[in-house]
């Protein structure tokens, strides 16, 4: 049935439309070949309801959306003083694939390029091996979304052919003595999750398990510990879009995270989980139009934290 609020994801949709600024990513090849037009919008309720408007079933990576995800599997499979021991939760205030170290060697924070490699590193223990660390994640992130989630292996071969500076990230933090296992296997781990095939759907439901406090709203089953779901919705506030953290919170005021390829996650607890996707990207890396979006759509329906 058409309600009001898909008259209202057309109408925000159909006014973003026309945004033509910014670029695709280009450094990682197989991600510049993307459809610059593909704009989409998926909101999904704490029962479950999820609301589409756009391209809310073409697929794309997830990123950098990958990032709390694997965060919140490290802290409920680790606990949150062995995941501080190697990664801070601090803004860095430098771009997402920068050397960020704190005084003690330690990650800034895991939604930037150094702390998401030490983080992934984390999921599971220590008995496990690489491809089974693999396998863990990408069930974890499956749980997440409520259905079962695969790879892009054209998009991971490609960002592995051009991982270098992911690979020094890794080996700095292994002589920090703060990385768990191979440098190796923990860069070519996070690229892996960073190419699991979303679409907007998905991502709205992955955001309102962690908006529920860990219940997955569809499966009704709980993924991660409360404790966890705020943990990671704390340091997404903070550190999830960059060096636009602050610019982001002031205007939109919606816990948040964003990818290269172009998707916004969105996570306002106890309301609403929101997936976002354009792939065309401002100076920081985040979408424009998914930006944009998220600015219309926080003002008409007063989603402003504050
Ligand atoms: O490691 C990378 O560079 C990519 N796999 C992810 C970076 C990313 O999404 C940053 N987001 N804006």
């Amino acid at each position: 049935m058409r309600t009001p609020v898909f008259d209202l994801l057309d109408q925000l949709v159909d006014s973003c439309q026309d945004n033509r600024d910014g670029q695709v990513a280009q450094y990682i090849p197989e991600l510049a070949d993307a459809d610059p037009e593909k704009l989409a919008l998926a909101l999904c309720t704490p029962d479950g309801r999820v609301y589409t408007s756009g391209d809310a079933e073409h697929e794309f990576t997830m990123q950098s959306i990958s990032k709390p995800f694997t965060y919140a599997l490290a802290l409920r499979d680790r606990g949150l003083d062995r995941v501080l021991q190697s990664v801070d939760v601090e803004p860095s205030g430098n771009a997402f694939n920068e050397i960020s170290l704190d005084s003690r060697g330690r990650a800034k924070n895991p939604m930037i390029n150094i702390g998401a490699i030490t983080t992934y590193a984390l999921a599971g223990d220590d008995d496990m091996t690489a491809g089974d660390r693999l396998e863990h994640v990408l069930d974890g992130l499956s749980q997440f979304a409520g259905r079962e989630l695969s790879v892009a292996e054209d998009v991971y071969q490609s960002e592995l052919s051009t991982g270098w500076r992911n690979l020094a990230l890794a080996a700095l933090m292994k002589g920090n003595d703060l990385l768990v296992g191979e440098p190796q296997d923990a860069m070519h781990g996070y690229t892996r999750a960073c190419a699991i095939n979303v679409d907007a759907r998905d991502v709205a439901v992955m955001g309102m398990t962690l908006a529920t406090g860990g219940v997955n709203p569809l499966t009704k089953k709980r993924v991660i510990p409360q404790w966890v779901a705020r943990q990671v919705l704390s340091v997404m506030t903070t550190c999830g879009m960059y060096d636009s953290a602050g610019d982001w919170l002031s205007r939109v005021g919606i816990p948040a995270k964003s990818g290269v390829s172009g998707g916004v996650l969105g996570a306002l607890p106890g309301q609403v989980g929101i997936g976002a996707f354009s792939p065309r990207l401002d100076r920081f890396g985040n979408s424009v139009r998914g930006v944009k979006i998220y600015e219309r759509l926080s003002h008409q329906l007063g989603l402003h934290i504050m």
